[in-house]
């Protein structure tokens, strides 16, 4: 399949290899590819990650979305409705979205917020501004590198959460989920189950503090019979 990502940051470029892994042809959006590809990430620039990602190659935001059979939403939740008007609605017409952003708010520092949360989510507000695109939350309560390699926790991975309004669309995400190596991939319903599911941030936040490590997941431990 024919991924378009919207993200450049960790979570986009784990995606991107971890997809690229799968056999899917990727290609990253960003606004401004050229600052992007010349940007330093520490090791490398973005233009040696890329040459070292096979199967990954990077575009303007509106020309991947257009040329992508699904977009990934990887970007920060806070610029999440930008970026995706950004794309351009058209391109995004009709498609699969797979929303994997939290809405988290550091404007007051660390704990972050929610800018959004109770009885409304991110997902929904993507879904209310683009309604003729298929939402489907998934991803966002793991780190971007459990994200493409849940068997590197042991037990399958823990439960990955989907939540979306169309069934068909979840269906693809969920068979995404089972190339990245999701065992347990847990429906929960209509996108209005995107709430809990970016709600689980703030104690997603403090058990990295407790156990002192990004890389964790939770498993449903249930009775059995
Ligand atoms: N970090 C994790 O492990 C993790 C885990 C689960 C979920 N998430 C969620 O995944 C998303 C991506 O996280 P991240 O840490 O990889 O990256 P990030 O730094 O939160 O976001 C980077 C991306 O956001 C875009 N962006 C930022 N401001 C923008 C604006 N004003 N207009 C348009 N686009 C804008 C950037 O676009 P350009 O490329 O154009 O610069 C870039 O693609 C976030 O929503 C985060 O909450 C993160």
């Amino acid at each position: 399949m024919k991924i378009a990502l919207l993200g450049t940051g960790t979570v986009g470029r784990a995606l991107a290899r971890g997809l690229a892994r799968c056999g899917h042809e990727v290609v990253i959006g960003t606004r401004e590819p050229e600052a992007t590809a010349g940007r330093d990430l520490g090791a490398e620039t973005f233009a040696q990650w890329l040459v070292a990602s096979p199967g990954v190659t990077l575009a303007a935001a509106s020309e991947a979305a257009a040329v992508g059979d699904l977009v990934v939403n990887a970007t920060n939740g806070e610029a999440s409705l930008t970026a995706l008007a950004g794309a351009g609605e058209a391109a995004l017409a009709g498609k699969v979205l797979l929303d994997v952003a939290n809405p988290l708010d550091f404007s007051n520092g660390f704990p972050p917020t929610l800018s959004v949360c109770n009885n409304d989510s991110l997902a929904e507000q993507i879904q209310r501004a683009f309604p003729s695109v298929l939402v489907v939350k998934s991803l966002n309560t793991v780190t971007a590198d459990v994200m493409v390699n849940p068997a590197a926790l042991g037990a399958a991975g823990g439960a990955m959460f989907v939540a979306g309004d169309d069934a068909t669309a979840k269906a693809v995400v969920s068979q995404l989920l089972t190339d990245l190596g999701w065992q347990s991939v847990v429906d929960l319903g209509g996108l209005a189950a995107a709430r809990g599911m970016e709600m689980y941030l703030p104690l997603w936040l403090r058990l990295m503090q407790a156990t002192g490590t990004a890389e964790f997941n939770i498993a449903i431990v249930r009775r059995e019979g």
